[in-house]
């Protein structure tokens, strides 16, 4: 059953030298070790331009091909993690322009989100989890917080480094993602076909 899922993996960050590839590649293998094959919607690569759709997303009429195939994406998913930094005490313009971009694709799916930052992005976290209530996002309770200091081995402030979390990061990890994976399955039922 769980092998249904799929899973959307949303790398919030986009800067060239960022450090999101190597978070996310985490994230892939935490949930691939579930069994699970996420898709990789990296933000980087999709290179949204600012949100220019004439109409808000809850019409659900896209007038740009850009954005018709950001929702051709999302809406294949059951379910997400965002992999999301912290920026200034909240999530990156980047993640917020590409939310704000769709409604329906969005909605009655669930999302676990793995903060990282010096302080361990627990602020980008937390501001990011109205924005995904108001899209109709079910985030698990259960996150995963990453430091600059301690779970990430770096040569200096600007070297995008290599992952290296506690133990307990990777047991939490997989504990979010089965209550994603939970919560997805028990979603479904409320979500109709498009
Ligand atoms: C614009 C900007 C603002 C940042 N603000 C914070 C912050 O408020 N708190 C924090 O702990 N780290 C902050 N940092 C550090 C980042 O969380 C850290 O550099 C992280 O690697 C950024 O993600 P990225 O490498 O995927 O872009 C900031 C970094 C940038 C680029």
């Amino acid at each position: 059953m769980s092998s249904e899922i799929r899973i959307g993996i949303v790398v919030g960050s986009t800067r060239p030298n960022r450090r999101g590839g190597v978070v996310a590649d985490w994230v892939r293998r935490g949930i691939e070790s579930r069994g699970l094959v996420p898709e990789l919607l990296d933000l980087a690569e999709w290179a949204l331009p600012m949100l220019d759709e004439p109409d808000p997303a809850i019409h659900g009429a896209y007038a740009n091909p850009h954005t018709r195939a950001w929702a051709a994406a999302v809406d294949r998913c059951d379910a997400f993690v965002f992999v999301v930094p912290e920026y200034n005490h909240s999530f990156p313009a980047a993640l917020k322009n590409a939310i704000d971009y769709l409604f329906a694709e969005w909605n009655d799916k669930a999302a676990g989100l793995v903060g990282y930052g010096v302080q361990a992005g627990v602020r980008g976290i937390e501001a990011l989890r109205p924005v995904l209530s108001e899209v109709k996002i079910a985030h698990v309770r259960t996150q995963v917080c990453l430091t600059l200091m301690t779970d990430f081995a770096l040569s200096g402030p600007t070297d995008v480094g290599t992952l290296h979390p506690a133990p307990y990061q990777e047991e939490t990890l997989g504990r979010m993602v089965d209550e994603v994976v939970a919560w997805a399955g028990a979603l479904r039922g409320l979500r109709v076909p498009t």
